[in-house]
């Protein structure tokens, strides 16, 4: 059986390729416009990568027609794109996915689709100050989906996403399209993304923005005192969540999966110092306990535009139900492995 993964050369490709390639009997079919984070595999007899733009090939229909699976990962998916390049962010989330959307439908072939714990936006706890658990638990079929004014375009990722999902639900609906959700929360790991001005340029996400800051010796800069809350998940935990979807398709179609670790919550102030400590640890030197942390404005730093996700805690009783899948890395773990991989990656860059 032959599963289509696209955007299998990312952050999550590439780590669901190897567990793919090692622990399963399914052939893969990858697509990515990169392959610098899945050389390994691109020699694997069971690994045939197709380097292209999947919206312009000629091979993805036919492709699609003959898989037993889809998953979909490919997407723009960097926050500070949204506020720079929106028309980019909206078709690579929704308008371009509508296209993959309607190959499955046609043919009727299960489509594993990710979207984003973002398209919970903001948490009605932000909105209403209340600590109760019903203000901020996540739950994908009962949580509403609540996204700040239209002119902030941070949201027009999650109103994408958003989007995306409605296709799905409606042609799941209309046309009988098979389908898995899967709702991912900030997934940390090895290959996550890319060193400003070493392997890339611009904004990454948080880790590498502060990893960057630790290994220049630049101020750690926490976006409006660091008051916003994510869960971090280690990519292992994560893994093992979308293998065991793609292997129990009885289990997983026509299901929503909240992908998160809910123990790993943690405010981003806490997670710079957190980053810090580890990485005095890792290194053996004192003085990175010590890294200066800046105070600094979303405006200045993202732009006009940005508007933050206060807090996002996921249900995750739908999976642990259907899939058997609990998360079981720390944070404490989660942000030692990465930052590991990290400092032996970029280590020549580093100052003393
Ligand atoms: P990533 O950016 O590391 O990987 C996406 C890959 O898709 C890239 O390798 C990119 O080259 C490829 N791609 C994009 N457009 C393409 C095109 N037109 N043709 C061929 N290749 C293309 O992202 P990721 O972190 O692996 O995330 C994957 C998916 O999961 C995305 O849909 C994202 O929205 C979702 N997600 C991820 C996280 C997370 O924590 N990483 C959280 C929420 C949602
Ligand atoms: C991310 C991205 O939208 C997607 O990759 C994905 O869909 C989703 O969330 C996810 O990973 O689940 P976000 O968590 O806001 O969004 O992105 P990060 O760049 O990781 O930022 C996390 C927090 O750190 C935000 O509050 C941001 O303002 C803050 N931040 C980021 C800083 O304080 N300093 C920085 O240098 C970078």
């Amino acid at each position: 059986m032959t599963i289509v993964i696209l955007g299998c050369g990312g952050f999550i490709g590439s780590h669901l390729i190897r567990k793919l390639l090692s622990d399963s009997e399914l052939d893969i079919i990858g697509y990515d416009v990169n392959d610098y984070k899945i050389h390994e595999h691109l020699l694997h007899p069971r690994f045939n990568f197709r380097k292209e733009n999947i919206y312009e090939s000629t091979s993805l229909e036919t492709d699609i027609e003959g898989a037993y699976s889809v998953v979909f990962l490919a997407s723009l998916c960097n926050p500070s794109l949204y506020i720079t390049r929106p028309v980019e962010t909206i078709w690579s989330n929704f308008l371009n996915p509508s296209k993959i959307i309607d190959l499955c439908t046609k043919y009727k072939i299960w489509l594993t689709a990710f979207s984003s714990c973002e398209v919970y936006g903001r948490t009605l706890s932000s909105y209403v100050k209340n600590n109760n658990e019903e203000f901020f638990l996540q739950k994908e079929r009962e949580t509403p989906c609540l996204l700040g004014p239209t002119v902030n375009t941070r949201w027009c990722y999650a109103a994408a996403k958003q989007l995306m999902e409605h296709y799905i639900l409606a042609n799941s609906r209309e046309k009988d399209l098979p389908f898995t959700i899967l709702r991912p929360y900030n997934f940390f790991g090895p290959r996550m993304d890319y060193v400003p001005g070493v392997d890339g340029n611009g904004i990454p996400r948080v880790l590498a923005c502060f990893f960057n800051a630790l290994r220049t010796g630049n101020p750690i800069k926490v976006v409006d005192g660091g008051s916003a809350k994510r869960v971090l998940t280690y990519i292992d935990d994560a893994i093992n969540a979308i293998f065991k979807v793609i292997l129990n398709p009885d289990k997983s179609i026509g299901e929503i999966f909240n992908i998160g670790n809910p123990e790993n919550e943690i405010s981003i102030l806490d997670l710079a110092k957190l980053m810090r400590t580890t990485y005095a640890e890792i290194t053996g030197k004192n003085k990175y306990a010590e890294h200066p942390i800046m105070n600094v404005s979303a405006r200045d730093f993202y732009g006009d535009g940005y508007e933050d996700c206060n807090r996002r805690v996921p249900d995750i009783s739908n999976a642990k139900k259907k899939l058997g899948w609990i998360p079981t890395i720390d944070l404490e773990t989660t942000v030692k492995r990465t930052l590991e991989f990290y400092n032996n990656k970029y280590k020549l860059a580093n100052i003393d």
